[in-house]
């Protein structure tokens, strides 16, 4: 196989508020892994549409997540923040990957499953399409590492297998152009830290969600020290203390789910936590908990809430980013152009 450069690529949905999930799950290692690789990160706006968006919500949204990446301590110079439907190329690989992918592939897919519910006619077709334009956001730029949650492992696989039969059924012409054995890499997810999957306040077996009516069970990032704190209060636990270890957390979700997020913020790990709070009730850990969100996420919030009037400078950011992005996303479609034999200028 080809050697690709390495190269970090995620997205993440303007679609309602961010949450703690949202942080924690993705937006901790997008910072994280500024130091060690060239990062792309995508406000994936046209993936959002796959169900319905009111328009003024869709580009509040879209800033929203750009400020979010940027108050966060994402590098948009050093790096690339953009959105996804400023540089059309996604769309037009997505295309290809359409003709690429198989019907019986797309119809494993558990997130369409979710999504679509029980009325599957009338979800949309880009809905059921949308794995194929996300295998475009990523190998466009043909990228080999993807941070995201663990509900996005199965999307992943089908963009390793979306490669690899498009290496597959154009080797000869990949060859032939110079390629070797493979135009596109194999993407690998990443999936970090003790809490990838941070779940309701007020259901530990489910994860925590924009789209739950009760706005309990998630903690907002634009939630003010107060509200953190009540909710935090508030968050389901069962009456026992504290265990001394990871294992004893295993039939108690709620707490697993609090121990994994004091963990997270503190960027240890969850027996490390333990060590600290071991047979302490949860009186004793829930304050405790409140007093790290808020320390960790108020500054957040605050520079937030600074940026998200900055409309100029939001899509400015989105404007220069993809820009940079179009440039290597524009490369990358002329040689697919080629290999699969489309006339070009
Ligand atoms: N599907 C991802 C989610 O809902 C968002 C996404 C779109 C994405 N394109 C991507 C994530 C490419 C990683 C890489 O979380």
């Amino acid at each position: 196989m080809a050697a690709f450069k390495q190269l970090v690529f995620s997205g993440v949905q303007p679609t309602g508020n961010l949450h703690l999930g949202n942080y924690l799950g993705a937006i901790v290692n997008f910072v994280k892994l500024q130091s060690t690789h060239d990062c792309i990160y995508c406000v994936v706006d046209m993936h959002a549409i796959t169900v319905w968006q009111d328009p003024a919500e869709l580009t509040k949204a879209t800033r929203e997540v750009t400020a979010a990446f940027i108050a966060s301590g994402v590098d948009p110079k050093a790096h690339i923040v953009f959105n996804q439907s400023q540089v059309a190329e996604h769309a037009e690989l997505a295309w290809v990957f359409n003709c690429v992918a198989r019907l019986g592939w797309l119809n494993r897919m558990t997130q369409f499953k979710e999504k679509a519910g029980k009325d599957r006619e009338n979800a949309s077709v880009g809905l059921y399409a949308y794995p194929n334009l996300m295998a475009a956001d990523i190998l466009v730029y043909r990228a080999t590492h993807v941070p995201v949650g663990e509900d996005q492992k199965q999307h992943l696989e089908l963009s390793r297998d979306i490669a690899q039969k498009f290496n597959n059924d154009y080797k000869d012409t990949i060859a032939a152009r110079g390629f070797g054995d493979a135009f596109f890499p194999q993407p690998e997810p990443l999936i970090q830290g003790p809490a990838t999957r941070v779940m309701s306040l007020r259901d530990g077996t489910k994860k925590m969600s924009k789209s739950e009516p009760s706005d309990q069970s998630r903690i907002n990032l634009t939630d003010d020290p107060d509200t953190i704190a009540l909710k935090i209060k508030r968050a389901k636990t069962d009456p026992d203390p504290l265990p001394d270890n990871e294992k004893a957390l295993e039939p108690r979700p709620e707490a697993d789910n609090l121990v994994g997020i004091y963990a997270a913020l503190a960027d240890t790990s969850k027996a490390d936590v333990l060590q600290k709070f071991a047979g302490a009730q949860f009186s004793i850990f829930k304050p405790a908990l409140a007093d790290l969100l808020v320390e960790k996420l108020s500054p957040i919030t605050a520079e937030m809430r600074r940026l998200k009037d900055d409309t100029a400078y939001i899509d400015g950011v989105l404007a220069d980013g993809s820009r940079r992005a179009q440039v290597i996303a524009a490369e990358t479609m002329k040689s697919v152009k080629d290999i699969v034999g489309f006339v070009r200028r």
